[in-house]
């Protein structure tokens, strides 16, 4: 008889998005400090997901986002809500998946080596916070899956942080 040998089934992104958020929790733990838990975010989403070369988060002040804690190359530090992608996003309060960002009408280029892009606003409780943003050199690097996948990330992110002690970054509050 035949041996059968065993195939480990391919290891699916929701699964390392399931893990990725796991170990989130784990890191953040108690911390409350909003820019020091999105800094660890960064680092953990660059350093657990393949074929990343940028990932971080621009934060909400007035009408533009300033780039915030990051992993990769240094950016480009303002952008007007409805610019580029992560304005777009941030303006119409949804993700946007990026498959060829030489497609996408305003793409903002940082680093002429990101091919597809993917950004999640913060939301809370109606205001945007800022976004996450990551960018790959590999075109159609980011599906439906890393959407939901990201999305699931941002809400332990946020969960992390007391409403209480999130910035309040709303347009009213920064005049
Ligand atoms: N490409 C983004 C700008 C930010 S960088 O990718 C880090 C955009 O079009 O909004």
């Amino acid at each position: 008889m035949e041996t059968l040998t065993r195939v480990e089934p391919a290891r699916s992104k929701y699964a390392l998005y399931q893990q990725i958020c796991e170990q989130l929790g784990e890191l953040l733990g108690d911390e409350k400090n909003f820019i020091a838990n999105a800094a660890n975010t960064a680092a953990l989403l660059f350093q657990m997901l393949p074929d990343v070369n940028w990932a971080g988060f621009y934060l909400a002040e007035k009408r533009e986002l300033v780039l915030g804690p990051f992993q990769g190359k240094p950016a480009c530090v303002r952008i007007p809500f409805g610019k580029g992608v992560c304005g777009k996003a941030a303006a119409q309060r949804k993700s946007i998946v990026v498959p060829d960002v030489s497609k996408f009408p305003g793409h903002i280029a940082c680093d002429r080596a990101s091919r597809s892009e993917i950004v999640i606003p913060l939301l809370n409780w109606g205001n945007v916070l800022g976004v996450l943003d990551l960018d790959s050199a590999q075109l159609d690097r980011f599906d439906d899956e890393d959407r939901e996948g990201l999305e699931s990330v941002v809400a332990v992110f946020l969960a992390c942080e007391t409403t209480n002690d999130l910035p309040d970054l709303s347009e009213e509050a920064a005049e």
